[in-house]
């Protein structure tokens, strides 16, 4: 019976769009509230002509929003505002290109896309279209970026479809769908008591006050890791190099420049961290003779010594006590003997290596691909995939030995 009531006190918005799947909305609706749910749905004015509100708002005991002007709550209250702050998590089902498209692009013109830009809860995608149009790169790029974004998709199945062809883009299952659902929420508190430590980013090295010694790391793979751990609940402490891009919501955002900053600023926060992943690039060695003042180019060449930096990642293996350390490699050859090495030397529990030569892998990029290794031996290949969904992935692993 427990089961049965697992998603009590949720509130689900389901969003209803024009295709011939619409029809299983029912169906989803159903089923999420026999699962303890409270639902409130909102159609297009296209997915009235598949479904009848009046059969939803059976299904769901609440009242069905389509007009943005017709005030169905209460009448001071606008409708959208309060669906999407009323939202723990919307769903979209059926999702057709169109309400995908409009997504990317910010459009909201209507109550369903006015709530999907309104809320901050997450918006989870079960698209359902024709074959060609799911495979059109159109809409492969806006699946793409807003998977970037944090949205969620459930991926559609092969089959029959309406229009009697045959290949992907039937919606899911409804059973599959209620259990994303599900997960979902098990999954956005599964780190709920711990505090997790996050590098990214490069240093930089200064040679003078306006030049410095750095690397190409733009701070998304570790921002990814960051915000997953937001998202499933975790305090999070962000140490980062210089970055351009935006930094994820819900964390601690410690900005620093140099390798020793972010050695003090690490060293600070490791005594509270449970989970360290070390993703940040840092330089190895810094500027012994830093210039005070603007080098002058009066000379043909001119001489730099560099010294090391600490190794702040090896100093953390050194102190550690119960802490996990989830260190990052970036390679260009012999990936696998490297990583173990410094598996090993730096006394980590986990190494996530990069081939950073890769064209699909590594600095700036969205997409990465590596081998995760583990203390004890296991070794679990990550192919490419954009950084998002690595660092799911790199957290289901690291998560699912400790
Ligand atoms: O930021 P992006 O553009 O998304 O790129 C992601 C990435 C390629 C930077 C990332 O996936 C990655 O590989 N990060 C580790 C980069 C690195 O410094 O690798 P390394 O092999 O030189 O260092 C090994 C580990 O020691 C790293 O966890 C590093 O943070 C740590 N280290 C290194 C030197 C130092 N002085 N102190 C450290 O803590």
């Amino acid at each position: 019976m427990k089961n049965s009531y697992q998603l009590s006190n949720k509130n689900i918005v389901l969003g209803i769009t024009g295709g011939i799947a619409a029809y299983k909305a029912a169906d989803i609706v159903s089923k999420l509230k026999k699962e303890g749910a409270q639902i409130k749905v909102v159609m297009t004015k296209n997915a009235l002509n598949f479904i009848n509100p009046l059969t939803l708002e059976t299904l769901s005991g609440n009242p069905v929003y389509y007009d943005t002007f017709e005030h169905r709550l209460n009448a001071w209250e606008i409708d959208h505002i309060s669906l999407a702050k009323w939202a723990d998590v919307m769903l979209i089902a059926p999702a057709t290109a169109n309400i995908i498209s409009k997504a990317r692009c910010g459009i909201a013109d209507d109550l369903l896309s006015t709530t999907i830009m309104a809320t901050t809860s997450k918006v989870i995608f079960a698209p359902a279209m024709n074959t060609n149009m799911l495979h059109n790169p159109i809409v492969q790029s806006n699946i793409a970026y807003l998977k970037d974004l944090g949205y969620e998709f459930i991926s559609s199945e092969s089959g029959i479809l309406a229009c009697g062809d045959f290949g992907d883009g039937k919606l899911a299952k409804v059973d599959d769908i209620v259990k994303y659902v599900k997960d979902f929420f098990l999954r956005t508190t599964d780190m709920s008591n711990m505090n997790v430590l996050v590098t990214a980013g490069p240093t930089r090295e200064y040679i003078d006050p306006v030049r410095y010694i750095s690397n190409p790391s733009s701070g998304k793979m570790g921002y990814s890791i960051a915000q997953v751990c937001a998202e499933r609940g975790a305090t999070v402490d962000l140490v980062s190099g210089p970055t351009h891009i935006t930094p994820p919501t819900g964390v601690n955002l410690y900005r620093v420049e140099t390798a020793r900053e972010m050695y003090d600023k690490v060293m600070e926060l490791f005594p509270r961290a449970q989970i360290v992943f070390k993703s940040a690039a840092v330089g190895d060695y810094g500027v012994e003779n830093k210039a005070k003042h603007k080098l002058k180019k009066t000379k043909d060449t001119m001489e730099l010594k560099l010294k090391k930096n600490p190794d702040i990642l090896k100093e953390l293996g050194n102190q550690k006590t119960n802490q996990i350390l989830v260190g990052f490699a970036a390679e260009t050859r012999d990936i696998e003997e490297y990583a173990l090495k410094k598996l090993q030397e730096k006394n980590l529990d986990f190494i996530f290596v990069n081939d950073v030569s890769r064209e699909d892998a590594g600095f700036e990029r969205d997409t990465n691909a590596g081998i995760l290794f583990t203390r004890e031996g296991d070794r679990v290949e990550l192919p490419v995939q954009t950084k998002r969904e690595l660092a799911c992935r790199i957290v289901d692993e690291v998560l699912k030995r400790i």
